[in-house]
Formats: structure tokens, C-alpha cells, sequence
């Protein structure tokens, strides 16, 4: 008698939390399943603090690396401090390309340091890269994956992707949508004139991404240019007084010169952080659908992104082009997430 009773009591007491929670319509979204690929790199850094401090919203399998802002083995030791910063060495990091797919290698350490991490002291981190390298990762993760289940969120060149489709094309079956920082159409180029640095530094591995028709999202300078520093914004970070907060204070107030001298601008944007704000609030950044193509001729628009914004040719669309963003709702969510770091 008294079992059953106990029986019907749970019962009722589910029924009842499902009935409220459909009427406040506070039902928790599904967690992302991703992968950051990415090449650490100041801002980087950032986008993985974001990211690492948000394991509610993101299940973060693993991070890979690549060169690009500095060498392989410099974005990959930063990547593992970042995981150190956040207390997340339960993500594993596998690292991939040395080098871009055709192209010569180009590096950015005249913004990010011979380290990729001016403004902060940096040291070999306690736990080491995982076994295997970043393609051979995201082969078998991607192809052992449920249909359009895995996100992938590319903060640097796009080389790791692109060597993973050319091997194993099969990998699109278990690819949900590549969120992208990267490319240029209002704001003009910061590499060359028209050129984004992460599509100039690999311009055939983007149009592999582009070309295997998966789901893409790019988060380009007309978006990110929008979301800058500020004092305020910074200060804001800094009254956190936190390791992490530091650490970002740090790293950003050296990071945002370049830019703020190169386009006179009042402060800096943080690039690839906006993946990670995209990925928690996709609310925040307003885009369209477009047909964008990439130039990887060369000449002076090698790197190009070439972006049909009013669809003049009637051509198919193949990703959303976000120009549109929140400045104030991005920081707000940083400063939010970087309070639950130490
Ligand atoms: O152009 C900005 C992009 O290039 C960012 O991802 C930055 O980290 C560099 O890789
Ligand atoms: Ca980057």
C-alpha cells in the first residue's frame, strides 16, 4: 500500500514540474556537442575561457590546434593553457597542421608575440597533448558521430577541416554547422586591403569548407569590428578580480594596440570570442543567408571573401554572413562567464 502510495506521489511530482516547466517554457536547450579548432593566439584565448567556463550550453570535446597566428607547437602549448587558466583539463587537445594546405606559411606574431601570448607570462602547462594528431581526430569523431550532431567552432585557419574532408569526405554525416571567425565584405580586409588574416593564411582550406556543403556560419570583421574594447568594457573584466579576469585584462590591453593604432579606432575588437557569444547567444548577431565565394588567385585579392549580399547572381546560398552584433549583450555575457573562473 505504502509503495504505491510513494509510486503515485513521484508520479504527481513529475507531472507537475513538466507542467510548469512547459508553461514558463523553461525547458533547458539542448547542449552543444562541439569542437573548437583554433590557433592561440590572444583572442583565441579568450574564446576559450569563454567557452571553457560554459559547460552548461557547450560540451566541448576537445580543442585542436593549428598554425596560424604563431607556430604549431605555440598554439598548441596556449591552448593548453587556456584549459589550465579555466580548470578544464578534462578536454582533451590534439594538434594538427604545421603548416596551410598550399600556400606559404604566414604567422601574426607581430600582433599575438613570439609567444602568441604577449601581455601575459606563459609557462609549459601541467597536462600534455593528447595522442594522434587534430584530422585524424576529427575523422573518427565525426564519422562515429550521430547525424548532425557534432558543431564545430573555427577560430584560425581552416586547414585541420579541410585536410579531415579531403581524406574522409564521409565526415559531413556527422557535422551539425561550422560556426567560422573569419572573412571580410563592409569592413574591408586587416591583412591585405580586402583580406581577413585567417582566410589569407589558408584561402584553399576555407574553399574545401565552403565547397563540402556543410552548414556554415561566418562571423566576419563586419561583425567583430562592431564589438570593441573599451575602457569601461575592460574595466568592467577587471573588477571581476579573478585569475581569469586578469589574465584577459591582460592579454587584451596588449592584443587591441595594433588594431586601435591600424584603423584609429577608440578600441579593439576580440575576434574569435564572438564565436563562443554566437554559439551561448545567437540572439546578439543578426545576419543573412548569402552565396560567398573565396579568392585564392594570386594577386591582390588573394584571401578574399567575396560576399553576394544582395544576391545579385542569383547564386546558391552557402552560408550566413553575420554583420550585425550586441557590443553591450557580448561583454555583459563575457564578464557573466569569466566570474565563474578562479
Ligand atoms: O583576423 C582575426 C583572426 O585572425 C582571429 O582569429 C585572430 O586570432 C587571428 O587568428
Ligand atoms: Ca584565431
Amino acid at each position: 500500500m505504502y509503495r504505491c502510495a510513494r509510486k503515485l506521489h513521484h508520479l504527481f511530482r513529475s507531472l507537475l514540474l513538466l507542467s510548469l516547466m512547459t508553461a514558463t517554457g523553461a525547458h533547458a536547450a539542448e547542449k552543444i556537442d562541439l569542437i573548437i579548432d583554433t590557433d592561440p593566439g590572444a583572442d583565441d584565448v579568450v574564446a576559450l575561457l569563454f567557452a571553457l567556463a560554459s559547460p552548461q550550453e557547450l560540451n566541448i570535446r576537445a580543442l585542436t590546434t593549428v598554425a596560424g597566428n604563431v607556430r604549431l607547437d605555440k598554439t598548441s602549448r596556449n591552448a593548453r593553457l587556456a584549459r589550465e587558466w579555466a580548470g578544464r583539463e578534462d578536454v582533451p587537445v590534439y594538434a594538427g597542421a604545421k603548416k596551410p594546405m598550399m600556400r606559404t606559411p604566414i604567422y601574426a606574431e607581430n600582433i599575438h608575440g613570439v609567444e602568441g601570448l604577449s601581455g601575459v607570462a606563459v609557462h609549459e602547462p601541467k597536462k600534455g597533448l593528447a595522442e594522434g594528431n587534430a584530422i585524424d581526430y576529427l575523422i573518427d569523431t565525426l564519422m562515429a558521430a550521430k547525424p548532425h550532431s557534432i558543431t564545430i567552432a573555427m577560430l584560425g585557419p581552416q586547414t585541420n577541416l579541410a585536410l579531415a574532408l579531403i581524406q574522409e569526405p564521409g565526415i559531413v554525416q556527422g557535422i551539425k554547422e561550422v560556426v567560422i571567425m573569419g572573412g571580410a565584405h563592409f569592413n574591408g580586409g586587416n591583412i591585405t586591403p580586402v583580406a581577413e588574416f585567417n582566410l589569407f593564411a589558408d584561402p584553399q582550406a576555407a574553399e574545401v569548407v565552403l565547397k563540402s556543403g556543410v552548414k556554415l556560419t561566418y562571423l566576419s570583421l563586419d561583425v567583430t569590428h562592431k564589438i570593441l574594447t573599451s575602457d569601461a568594457r575592460l574595466n568592467k573584466i577587471a573588477a571581476l578580480n579573478n585569475h581569469a579576469s586578469k589574465l584577459v585584462v591582460d592579454i587584451l590591453n596588449d592584443y587591441i594596440k595594433a588594431d586601435m593604432a591600424h584603423y584609429g579606432i577608440p578600441g579593439g575588437p576580440v575576434h574569435d570570442a564572438t564565436v563562443i557569444a554566437y554559439l551561448l547567444k545567437p540572439q546578439l548577431f543578426s545576419g543573412r543567408e548569402v552565396n560567398v565565394v573565396v579568392d585564392s588567385s594570386e594577386g591582390p585579392a588573394f584571401g578574399q571573401t567575396i560576399v553576394d549580399w544582395h544576391d545579385g547572381l542569383r547564386a546558391p546560398k552557402n552560408a550566413f554572413w553575420v554583420e550585425g552584433g550586441d557590443a553591450d549583450g557580448f561583454f555583459d555575457l563575457l564578464v557573466e562567464r569569466l566570474a565563474r573562473l578562479k
